[in-house]
């Protein structure tokens, strides 16, 4: 039986599969956002939780399935793509996981997750070791829905939080491509310090609060050697992967600057394997993340 041979699952966001399916070696079978792989779990960039070493358990009941997951460990979630309500049933059996949103800023979850899934109504797919401390990989957070003009602040959340490192207060940020201020509203709340360099202009509402500096035009026009030194560059600028690659160089290079968040966006016909550039980098973590849209997140810190 195919199932016996899955050696590794990916689950993609909902609009990403294609990027994801390219990635990946072996695909068997594909449910919904879930691929099904016969190779060893690999590197995924586009994927929101990676399923190591999955297992095919044996089931003859509901209660059976929950004894069977909870013998292997306690924290589980739940990806259905058929047979909900007995998937649900099974769920509903084991020990309860918070969905609660995070409070930003904040660590992420400690505790293991596993994941599992109904392949039919007596075959689970389970895997005690996945890649995302999240609930099928979703990082959700208290929104703040009066702050900032754009909920484009949540996927700055989601890479701070990643990276387990947050602007200090007093800190010196360039925020590229600001506008209209979402990141710069998440940085300046945090008490750091921020020049926001867009050629559109930020909300009014965000260019007045204390700590937000706004300059108009090109962001890829600052040099390291305008600066005596930077603790946090970011980047949301739309632009070919190969501008922003070249522009966050030259920044990596001069070693003025400590952190960096930075999306790389694909438009067009994109070239997916530029994001290995970016890795390249020492210290560099490359990711989709959940708040991302059809880009990836580079994050890196120089220690
Ligand atoms: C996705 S939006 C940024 C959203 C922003 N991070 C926020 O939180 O509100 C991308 C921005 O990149 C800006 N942009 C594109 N090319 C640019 C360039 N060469 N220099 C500066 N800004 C640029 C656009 O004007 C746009 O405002």
């Amino acid at each position: 039986m195919a199932s016996l041979n899955i050696r590794s699952a990916y689950l993609g966001a909902k609009d990403q599969m294609e990027p994801l399916k390219e990635e990946v070696d072996g695909i068997i079978d594909i449910h919904n956002q879930l691929i099904l792989s016969s190779a060893p779990a690999m590197e995924a960039f586009w994927a929101l939780n990676i399923w190591q070493d999955p297992i095919v358990l044996a089931i003859d009941s509901i209660n059976d399935g929950a004894r069977k997951l909870k013998a292997l460990q306690r924290n589980w979630c739940l990806y259905s793509y058929q047979l909900h309500r007995r998937a649900k049933l099974i769920q509903e059996k084991l020990p309860h996981v918070s969905a609660k949103p995070l409070i930003f800023p904040c660590s992420p979850p400690s505790s293991q997750l596993g994941s599992w899934t109904l392949l039919d109504q007596n075959q689970i797919l389970a895997s005690a070791q996945c890649s995302s401390p999240y609930l099928n990989g979703e990082v959700l957070f208290k929104e703040d829905k009066k702050g900032p003009p754009s909920r484009a602040y949540l996927k700055l959340y989601e890479a701070l939080t990643r990276m387990r490192q947050f602007p200090q207060p007093g800190e010196f940020c360039i925020d590229a491509g600001g506008s209209p201020g979402g990141w710069a509203w998440a940085i300046q709340k945090l008490g750091a310090r921020v020049l926001s360099v867009d050629r559109s202009s930020l909300d009014p509402k965000i260019q007045a609060l204390p700590n937000v500096e706004y300059r108009k035009g090109d962001a890829f026009a600052l040099q390291p050697s305008d600066f005596d030194q930077v603790d946090w560059l970011f980047s949301d600028v739309i632009c070919y992967p190969e501008k922003l690659f070249d522009w966050v160089s030259s920044w990596v290079d001069s070693r003025k600057c400590k952190n960096f968040i930075c999306t790389i966006k694909f438009q067009g016909t994109p070239d997916y394997g530029y994001a290995k550039k970016f890795l390249e980098i020492e210290r560099s973590q490359v990711a989709h993340l959940y708040h991302n849209k059809h880009e990836l997140t580079w994050m890196h810190t120089v220690k």
